[in-house]
């Protein structure tokens, strides 16, 4: 097995990279629809399109990302343990938790807005767009520059 995964080593770290970008663009996207959705009327046309577009994005694009990013960032680390041994990995790791938890906090949401029950404002929203960008920063430093 980890023969295996060591010669497609490259094959997983491509995986690895192209389901992070469909990851983090639902990830930027889905919180930029919450802004939105706080200036649509309840029971409106215009609310039901974005009750539409959050579910979708979040069950046919990020979820199956997420795993898939989880699913080769592991393969690579049975494939290489040591890299385990890294501060960056460290680093990296929590913050993927962090996003992770983020991913978790915006299902949640999907389902407020579904049941017409926000009652936060756009600039909550706001705020919340902003973290997903700084999380992705920081672990792309980590995965690429591995600074410790
Ligand atoms: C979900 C858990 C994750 C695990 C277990 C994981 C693990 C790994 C591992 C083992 C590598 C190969 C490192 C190497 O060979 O030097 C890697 C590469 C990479 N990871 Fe992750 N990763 C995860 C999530 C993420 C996320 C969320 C991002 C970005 C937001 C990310 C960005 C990258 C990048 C850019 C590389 C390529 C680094 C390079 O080729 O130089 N990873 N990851």
């Amino acid at each position: 097995m980890q023969e295996i995964l060591s010669q497609n080593y490259d094959w997983l770290r491509a995986l690895h990279i192209i389901s992070i970008i469909a990851w983090m663009a639902g990830m930027l996207y889905l919180p930029r629809l919450f802004v939105y959705h706080t200036e649509a009327e309840n029971g409106s046309n215009k609310s039901a399109t974005f009750k539409i577009m959050e579910k979708r994005l979040l069950k046919i694009i990020m979820n199956p990302a997420m795993m898939a990013v989880w699913l080769f960032g592991i393969l690579m680390i049975i494939a290489n343990p040591a890299l385990f041994d890294g501060g960056w990995m460290h680093v990296k790791l929590l913050g993927v938790v962090l996003m992770t938890g983020l991913h978790m906090a915006f299902a949640k949401w999907v389902k407020v807005f579904a049941a017409d029950e926000n009652v936060r404002e756009a600039k909550f929203y706001r705020i919340m767009n902003e973290i997903p960008a700084a999380i992705m920063v920081v672990i792309v430093v980590m995965a690429v520059a591995e600074p410790f």
